[in-house]
């Protein structure tokens, strides 16, 4: 299928495909926007919780999300300048599982950076990972910008260790979203260690983009929206004059600003979660500029899931592409210095939140 189809062809195309449906509306934007100087574009697709039922048999609906965000990002023209996997390819960690998402992986005709997410690593800590996408954390440079990939979902060594008398029953503790024995992600001391390092070749003046899987700041503990050493993470990135860490494992859209680190989530192919301060009555820091996406309807099936694609222009502009509801786009404002979602802001045109309480 080619890959450089005009918005024309490609709705065409799409008429006669279930899985496809519109050309998301920001691609446009893209495409104008790429034409002058050095700027680019690189996609994000997350949380695909690729589900083994047995033997060859998957949850097909899991499958068909994460099928539909790599022919959208084909379609994308000009094409991003690679794809970030955000984590959570695998549901329970297995090979099979791994195996069976790559193959759809390997339809993308741009190169994937892989970020490691707690479903793919605590059945074999990492192992199947590093044979097949490569290390666990590291940096790259591309056109100005330095990149940083961390394994954000690490937790103590006890945890890991010795608790638990299986590796599947290590994994499905940390699968499971509101479990008292699971135990909080971290990005421990020799993973800091190795940051500082490679930071010490970057100027503070370089743009720093940071790719984790959770959040590198304190949401909810209770579903691990949490990352137990943000803080001193932070620290680390704090002398970096522009620094933007986009992470998944939260399945919605939800941006932050922390001093002046902007914080930017995507949505999972795989289903949506709730906003943490719908459900429960705990306290929890859900970032007060965010505006939430819509809450998914139940009866549709892709409902609040999706994709994203971020444009570097100097600022950076976030494209939310979310399935069977209204797209977003998120802008880092220059002068407020912190991203936001200008369309939105009135909150007569939101869809108000339900509680689940
Ligand atoms: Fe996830
Ligand atoms: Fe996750």
């Amino acid at each position: 299928m080619s890959t450089k189809m005009t918005r024309r062809t490609f709705l065409k195309a799409a008429g006669t495909l279930t899985a496809a449906a519109a050309l998301p509306v920001g691609m446009v934007e893209v495409t104008r926007a790429q034409k002058t100087g050095d700027k680019f574009t690189f996609a994000y697709i997350s949380d695909a919780h690729i589900t083994q039922i047995e033997g060859a048999s998957f949850v097909r609906n899991f499958d068909n999300g994460l099928k539909k965000a790599v022919l959208e990002v084909n379609f994308m023209d000009p094409q991003p300048d690679f794809v970030v996997f955000g984590g959570d390819l695998a549901q329970l960690g297995k090979r099979e599982e791994f195996e069976h998402g790559l193959e759809m992986m390997k339809d993308l005709t741009v190169p994937v950076k892989w970020v490691i997410g707690e479903h793919d690593y605590y059945l074999d800590l990492g192992k199947y990972w590093q044979e097949k996408m490569g290390p666990l954390y590291y940096s790259f440079d591309h056109k100005g910008v330095h990149f940083v990939v961390l394994a954000s979902i690490l937790t103590d060594d006890e945890w890991t260790h010795k608790r638990w008398p299986t590796p599947e029953e290590r994994m499905l503790q940390m699968a499971r979203l509101d479990n008292p024995n699971g135990s909080p992600f971290m990005v421990k001391e020799e993973e800091r260690d190795w940051l500082k390092k490679d930071l010490e070749k970057v100027g503070n003046e370089t743009p720093l983009i940071v790719l984790s899987h959770s959040p590198l700041y304190k949401i909810f503990k209770p579903w691990n929206f949490w990352t137990d050493d943000a803080e001193e993470v932070q620290a680390i990135l704090k002398p970096f004059k522009n620094v933007t860490v986009l992470h998944g494992h939260v399945h919605q859209v939800l941006y932050n600003q922390i001093g002046g680190i902007s914080f930017q989530a995507f949505m999972a192919t795989a289903w949506p979660w709730p906003y943490p301060v719908t459900y429960s009555q705990l306290p929890n820091m859900m970032p007060v500029m965010t505006v939430p996406m819509n809450r998914a309807d139940p009866f549709k099936e892709r409902d609040g899931t999706g994709w994203g694609h971020i444009q570097y222009n100097g600022g950076l502009v976030y494209h939310y592409e979310l399935w069977e509801n209204s797209p977003r786009v998120v802008r880092q404002d220059s002068k407020m210095k912190h991203p936001e979602d200008a369309e939105y802001q009135d909150p007569a045109i939101r869809t108000p939140p339900q509680l689940h309480y």
